[in-house]
């Protein structure tokens, strides 16, 4: 996808922020659906698949419910996202528990309700069997490979060998001995080296390690792996122009890796999973907000009244997200990829920093952007926020976060998660205990 796209007309989006006021997440059910069936039929060329989507990028019950529907399960690392799956009606091996530093009470949870746990250390082993009197029937454990070829320059995710995540190979083949001694039936294998990731080389690298390893742990273990879970990590193009990532050409070349290395071993049929969440939701959200202020100083201004706290992604990855203005048309013509590439001829424009109200210079949507002149009051387009976006919203400086709609399959627009209030950001404190609070101290 090189255009960027959204749903609605100038005038429906003006509608929709008249009504629930700015700024909002929208989402769109038609793209998500569509989105998932073509990376569903891509990968279905395995003898089973499944995606367990990572409930991290979004954790919104209305949009795992559509997920669920299309067949996914989920992938989750927190207690909240284990209830959010389960209320969404995923349930038990449908969901994979892929945590670190988990606490006990987690890991408790999640074998109560049937669902896979994914360890992340060897010495998980021990803690997970004292918390639960027993280890589970089945377990599955996340391989990091140490360096790699294709993966060295990951900004979000590091190298892996700097990675704080997965066993290393040595710990691997221990720890499946140990799980087959102690009675564990059924065994799964994980990892993810890549976040953010367009380049098909890496994830076509990675499936032959681990297929590799899984071959291997059986000729020395005789532990036969059921099911491989490939991760996260596939990207999306941020900036027009960029090439998505060819569900159907991975899915071939990892096919290949398949039959050449895991067929061979005997291992076939083996369950192949993702657990991806960026390309599953991020190109079918959008963070939208209303300029409210300009400021000429070194630079053009233009503020705005969603702020770091509702997406926090440019401020700390100085991430790309590409920003339109409601109703006025790109000035730039980002056809070949490049943002320096034509500025349109007869489209006026100005050089922009999009920023919100945090006490953080870091908080810009966007920095020296061509953008066409805002006037106060233009709603302004935050694409590619469907993903990692209001998930990773945050409370500084005293900042409410935004609300979630849902543009329905039927054009519908439904309000699935209302704004926080003052009310909520209270909701931890006991003012109460404040009247004696001072008094009581210095007795
Ligand atoms: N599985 C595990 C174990 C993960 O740690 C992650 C993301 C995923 C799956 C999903 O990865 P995805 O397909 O969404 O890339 N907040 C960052 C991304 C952090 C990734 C952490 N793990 C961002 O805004 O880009």
């Amino acid at each position: 996808m090189s255009e960027k796209y959204f749903p609605l007309s100038p005038g429906e989006l003006s509608g929709l922020a008249e009504k629930y006021g700015t700024p909002f997440y929208l989402y769109d059910e038609r793209g998500i659906r569509k989105n998932i069936r073509e990376f569903t039929r891509a990968f279905s060329i395995f003898p089973a698949f499944k995606e367990f989507f990572a409930v991290k990028a979004c954790p919104n019950p209305y949009i795992l419910k559509i997920l669920a529907d299309e067949g996914c399960g989920a992938d989750c690392s927190s207690m909240p996202e284990l209830i959010l799956a389960e209320k969404s009606g995923i349930l038990g091996r449908d969901v994979m528990f892929s945590s670190n530093e988990t606490p006990e009470k987690e890991y408790i949870y999640a074998n109560l309700k049937g669902n896979i746990l994914n360890l992340d250390d060897i010495t998980h082993i021990p803690f997970v069997e004292k918390a639960l009197g027993a280890l589970p029937d089945m377990i599955s454990f996340r391989y990091n490979p140490g360096s790699l070829k294709n993966s060295g320059v990951n900004s979000i995710i590091g190298k892996p060998e700097e990675a704080k995540y997965g066993l290393t190979r040595e710990q691997i083949f221990e720890a499946y001995k140990i799980c087959r001694d102690k009675g564990v039936s059924n065994f799964a294998l994980h990892t993810m080296v890549a976040s953010n990731e367009l380049n098909p080389d890496c994830f076509v690298e990675t499936a032959g390690i681990i297929f590799t390893l899984a071959a291997e742990l059986k000729e020395k273990t005789g532990v036969k792996i059921e099911l491989i879970d490939l991760g996260g990590g596939l990207g999306i193009p941020y900036k027009p122009g960029q090439k998505a990532v060819d569900y159907t050409g991975i899915a071939k070349r990892i096919r290949d890796s398949y039959d050449r290395i895991l067929v061979p071993a005997g291992l076939d049929p083996v369950k192949i999973c993702w657990e991806c969440g960026r390309p599953v939701t991020g190109p079918y959200g959008w963070l939208v907000t209303r300029a409210i202020h300009e400021k000429h100083i070194y630079r053009e201004y233009i503020g705005v009244d969603a702020s770091m706290a509702d997406l926090m992604r440019p401020g700390m990855y100085g991430a790309y997200h590409h920003v339109t203005v409601n109703g006025k048309p790109d000035p730039v013509d980002f056809s070949d990829g490049t943002v320096k590439s034509g500025l349109q001829e007869g489209r006026d424009y100005r050089i922009y920093d999009v920023v919100g109200s945090l006490c953080e210079n870091c908080d810009k949507f966007a920095v020296q952007r061509p953008l066409p002149p805002i006037d106060t009051g233009d709603l302004i387009i935050i694409h590619d926020a469907g993903a990692h976006g209001r998930a990773m919203g945050f409370n500084y400086n005293g900042k409410l976060r935004c609300g979630e709609l849902l543009l329905r399959e039927s054009g519908e627009v439904m309000e699935i998660r209302r704004r926080e209030t003052v009310d909520d950001y209270f909701a931890t404190l006991d003012f109460r205990g404040l009247a004696s609070f001072n008094a009581k101290s210095s007795e």
